[in-house]
């Protein structure tokens, strides 16, 4: 799994592909525009989920028929969850994936005005786990 978090990005490119050509879904769009976004991706090379379920994967107890998002089952509220956090700081939710492959995550918050430039934080910090 790799984690990575990049600051100072427009929300376009924060939604942008990451995978070439991978199905891709916004599961939460920001209602603001002109600001700048920090973005977290978590990327995994697991069983990656099919295009026809990305929509449904942040309701309440969706789980993707016979398929686990890691070793034990889970509750099915973790997007969800996720969702309402990144709804209240008013950023956005993208998940691509591809079967066989992998899946990313990509989550983005709208950064203090002018943070970013001033505090030197538009480098990009990636951790492999
Ligand atoms: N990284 C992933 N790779 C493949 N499938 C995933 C991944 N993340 C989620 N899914 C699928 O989406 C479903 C919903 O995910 P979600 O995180 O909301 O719930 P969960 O992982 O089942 O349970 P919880 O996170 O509450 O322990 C999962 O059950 C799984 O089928
Ligand atoms: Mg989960």
């Amino acid at each position: 799994m790799t984690i990575s978090v990049e600051a100072g990005q427009t929300a376009e490119a924060a939604a942008a592909a990451e995978r070439a050509d991978a199905p891709r879904v916004s599961l939460l769009t920001p209602d603001h525009t002109g600001e700048t976004y920090a973005t977290v991706r978590v990327r995994d090379a697991g069983p990656g989920i099919a295009r026809e379920f990305l929509p449904r994967l942040t309701e309440r107890f969706y789980r993707v028929e016979g398929q686990k998002s890691g070793e034990r089952s889970g509750t099915g509220l973790g997007l969800a969850i996720v969702k309402h956090i990144v709804n209240r700081h008013r950023g956005g939710l993208q998940v691509e994936s591809v079967r066989g492959e992998g899946t990313t995550f990509s989550v983005y918050l709208p950064e203090p005005v002018h943070a970013g430039v001033e505090a030197g934080l538009r480098r990009k910090t990636v951790i492999e786990m």
